[in-house]
């Protein structure tokens, strides 16, 4: 409730400052509405906040100057990791530096890609030793906002812990795989002659500040800038530009904010997804939702390989959970899903018009729409196809250029 509040507030003042208080002109469309804490219905999982100590955070303003476009509010920054414009200049370098992975093949670039948003184009991960990852890469932008990490993790909340993972996890080598080979890798960033610069000045008090501490305290810097709110839909909402979106777009986005199809109780507010936190809702947007896309045994099962929230609970209802993720620039991020089995928006689209997915033959056969586990917002809708045509023009108003070219966020190695 508090939030839905916040986000209101906030909407409010993002529209009072452009000096035009008054919805765009025509018939208004609905922005994306909040999130309604007191609406989410039992079967969507809310995990409860973490104690109070776990929660704090540095509310003051960062040291670094976020670049925030208008309607974003101040992202966490944990009070261990401020940001400096140093740290966030050697984390860019270590976020696109190969040698950062066991065989030196792969940077989290190779799976997080800036023309796509930082997420690739695979169906799934495919790491440093050809071993296919369970799931689809994410897109990364505004993770600085993201309440939880991955598709479906309660108690990975913080993007320090999260860069570990990919670099050190346990299954072996299923994506940057230095587990092993510390010594080599730092040895490796020892003989780069930017280096030493670049992590003296971004850890100035450390005696030796090569360390993997540093390196994961870097990287996660440069993520919390990989902000991107300067969409054409931004243009419209937020700079009160009505000719920013054609009139196709604008019945999009009346559509998806409808009751009728129900998107924007998952994925409303700025972020396009209820499992977001900032400063002002510090505990906020741990959620997770079943959306019907499979149900192997007419009980509710997905497959084995990735059932979401239920392989960290256990309890039989947090089958098939996932992490509803931002819609912003999703128009770059196919296939989708956590386990990328649609391949384009418009089967997205007949995914939800359906009330979930129905496969019909293999392994995986079953009826999503069907599944007991599934949200009670996952309803199936009879529309129009120029009104699916136009829900997802909309999500293409979402593309942000300026995030997927600027030159602050690319590889800055020579080629
Ligand atoms: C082999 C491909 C691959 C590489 C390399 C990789 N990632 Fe990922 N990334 C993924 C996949 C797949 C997921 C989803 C994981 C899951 O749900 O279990 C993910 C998820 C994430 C998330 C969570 C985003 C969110 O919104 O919850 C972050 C943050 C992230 N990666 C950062 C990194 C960083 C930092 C590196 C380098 C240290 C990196 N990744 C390297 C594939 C990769
Ligand atoms: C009950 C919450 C909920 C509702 C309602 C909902 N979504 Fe989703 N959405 C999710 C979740 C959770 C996922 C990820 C599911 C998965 O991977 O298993 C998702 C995934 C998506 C994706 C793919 C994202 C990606 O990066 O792969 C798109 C696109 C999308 N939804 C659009 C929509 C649209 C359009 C609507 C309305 C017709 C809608 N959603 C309604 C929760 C919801």
């Amino acid at each position: 409730m508090m939030r839905a509040l916040v986000t209101s507030v906030l909407l409010a003042a993002g529209l009072a400052a452009c000096g035009d208080a008054t919805a765009p002109s025509g018939e208004p469309p609905r922005p994306p509405a909040p999130m309604e804490d007191a609406s989410t219905p039992r079967e969507d999982a809310t995990v409860p906040p973490p104690p109070l100590e776990d929660a704090a955070v540095d509310a003051g303003t960062p040291a670094y100057p976020f670049p925030l476009p208008p309607g974003f509010p101040q992202p966490i920054v944990p009070k261990d990791n401020p940001l400096t414009a140093e740290k966030v200049a050697l984390g860019r370098h270590l976020f696109y530096d190969k040698r950062l992975s066991g065989n030196g093949t792969q940077s989290c670039a190779s799976c997080h890609e800036q023309e796509r948003a930082f997420a690739d184009s695979r169906p799934r991960g495919v790491g440093s030793t050809g071993q296919v990852h369970p799931r689809n890469s994410m897109s990364l932008a505004n993770v600085a906002y993201a309440a939880t990490m991955t598709w479906a993790n309660p108690v990975l909340k913080e993007l320090e812990p999260q860069a570990n993972v990919p670099m050190f996890g346990l299954d072996p080598a299923i994506e940057l795989g230095i587990r092993g080979k510390e010594a080599e890798v730092l040895a490796r960033l020892h003989a780069e002659p930017k280096y030493p610069d670049m992590f003296a000045k971004a850890f100035p008090r450390d005696q030796d500040p090569y360390t993997f501490d540093n390196v994961v305290r870097a990287i996660a810097s440069f993520e919390r800038v990989l902000i991107s709110g300067r969409s054409r839909f931004d243009r419209f909402q937020y700079d009160g530009d009505t000719n920013a979106l054609t009139a196709q777009e604008k019945r999009g986005l009346e559509l998806f904010g409808s009751e009728t199809l129900e998107c924007f109780h998952c994925h409303g507010g700025t972020f396009f997804t209820d499992a977001v936190t900032d400063t002002t809702s510090p505990s906020g947007g741990r959620k997770f939702h079943n959306t019907g896309l499979y149900n192997l045994d007419g009980k509710g099962s997905f497959p084995l390989e990735s059932r979401g929230l239920i392989e960290f609970t256990g309890v039989a209802s947090d089958m098939g959970k996932f992490k509803a993720p931002t819609l912003r620039n999703i128009e770059k991020t196919a296939p989708y899903m956590h386990d990328g089995s649609i391949a384009t928006l418009e089967d997205v689209v007949e995914h939800y018009a359906a009330g979930g997915r129905t496969i019909t033959e293999g392994p995986n056969a079953g009826v999503g729409a069907k599944n007991p586990y599934k949200s009670s917002f996952i309803v199936s809708f009879v529309i129009p196809a120029e009104d699916k045509a136009a829900l997802v023009a909309f999500l293409r108003s979402l593309t942000d250029e300026s995030f997927l070219t600027n030159p602050a966020l690319s590889d800055p190695w020579p080629r």
